[in-house]
């Protein structure tokens, strides 16, 4: 799962020494997730070679207009490729290009496709600091920001040249956030931050061995990457699985046992705008936890058990305006108890998942699912992938603060 998911990305790499940082902003915006064509200018190549972005955009790096080939070659169209981009990014872009730029010159296929796109353009510029407070240079930016074009402020250091001041083009890092959040923008969570518990809990018993569930993690994750996606910053306090996410609104909280999940959930609760608990906490804890590997030396072994807080029901009773959305896994009178742990939890919504409906629960890739609310409407949903029923959870907490 992956911030810039299915987005096409142009990057005009233009002839500086900042150039060789487009391999390292190249991988990151893969791994984030995006499409990337890479455009080159002729002179960039004395700073990075077409194969090497080529190789880690995994699609061949253009410069020229035309292939040469055995057939007459092929076009480069500028305008196709102008179209199919979300988002056009030039880092680094130098002096001579902002010129062009400001200009309207056309001398380069990166410049016949600038001046054909139709989508957003981020320039991050990178010269010596003379040249970037130069007039010119001052003048062209400002005239390319009137065009509409997103400016990525080159940042302070320490230059190619030796000199120390202005002019390094922004790292590569910075680019990927200035692009996450234009992505994110508009986006209808982008003002909100969400707490989502996953996972089980494990409570130990010993060194080597815990109780714990059948909990994958998968429905909590989704959840989050689905927040993420619609522009909440997200805190995903997760107990143990092998779930992945990587999104850049999302910080992920390990914890093991319940006791754990508390603390941290209690941490994030006051800056949280809402929470959804999708993990499957126990209730119950060994009361004395072995230092040593428990020996099998009798027929019977008795543990004896703590309740564990009920970390939902604790924030439940704290809450300000937070809304608080819980699970109910249950296995009978489902919707009585789903309505009581509304009441019992003081939740605003509670999502209903039966271990009696096929395809649903635990550890399965789909989920069949009942919203309740506080005023106790029921709204039974068909058996759907996780990723369908987080998209309809994060769509209440939408409607809820529309
Ligand atoms: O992780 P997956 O494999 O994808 O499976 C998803 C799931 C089945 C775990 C998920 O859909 C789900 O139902 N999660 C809640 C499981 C659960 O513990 O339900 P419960 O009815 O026991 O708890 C009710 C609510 O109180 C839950 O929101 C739970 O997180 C919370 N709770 C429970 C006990 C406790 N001590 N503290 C809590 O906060």
């Amino acid at each position: 799962m992956t911030s810039l998911g299915g987005k096409k990305i142009i990057l005009g790499v233009t002839g500086g020494i900042a150039a060789y940082k487009t391999a390292h902003l190249v991988r990151l915006l893969i791994k984030a997730g995006a499409e990337v064509q890479v455009i080159m200018t002729p002179a960039s190549h004395q700073f990075v070679t077409p194969y090497t972005l080529a190789t880690l955009s995994k699609k061949p790096a253009y410069t020229n207009f035309f292939n040469a080939g055995d057939q007459g070659g092929t076009w480069n169209n500028h305008v196709d490729l102008a179209l199919w981009a979300d988002l056009m990014i030039i880092a680094p872009a130098t002096a001579n290009t902002l010129a062009k730029m400001a200009n309207g010159y056309c001398d380069n296929l990166l410049m016949a496709i600038y001046l054909s796109a139709k989508c957003p353009v981020m320039v991050a510029p990178a010269m010596d600091l003379d040249m970037y407070v130069h007039p010119t240079t001052e003048r062209n930016l400002s005239l390319l920001e009137s065009f509409g074009n997103i400016i990525i402020p080159a940042e302070d250091g320490e230059l190619a040249s030796g000199l120390i001041g202005k002019g390094r083009m922004a790292e590569p890092e910075t680019i990927v956030t200035s692009v996450t959040n234009l992505f994110n923008a508009n986006l209808p969570l982008k003002e909100k931050k969400l707490l989502i518990t996953a996972g089980p809990t494990y409570e130990p018993i010993d060194p080597v061995r815990f109780i714990g569930n059948h909990s994958s993690g998968k429905m909590g994750f989704d959840i989050a990457f689905e927040a993420a996606k619609q522009g909440a910053k997200v805190i995903l306090v997760t107990g143990p699985t092998n779930q992945k996410i990587s999104h850049a609104n999302v910080e992920v909280v390990h914890v093991m046992s319940a006791l754990e999940m508390y603390n941290a959930c209690h941490k994030y609760f006051g800056n949280v705008d809402a929470v959804i608990a999708a993990a499957a906490v126990a209730d119950y804890r060994p009361k004395t936890v072995a230092t040593e590997k428990i020996k099998k030396n009798s027929e019977e072994f008795i543990i004896e058990m703590d309740k564990n807080p009920d970390i939902l029901a604790s924030l439940g009773a704290i809450k300000n305006n937070q809304f608080l959305v819980g699970f109910a896994l249950e296995t009978q009178n489902e919707i009585e108890n789903a309505k009581a742990k509304i009441t019992k939890k003081n939740l605003d919504l509670i999502v209903l998942n039966s271990l009696k409906d096929e395809g649903a629960g635990f550890g399965k890739p789909t989920n069949k699912v009942t919203f309740i609310d506080r005023k106790f409407n029921i709204e039974p949903l068909e058996l759907k992938p996780k990723e369908a029923v987080a998209k309809d959870i994060i769509d209440k907490i939408i409607k809820h603060y529309e």
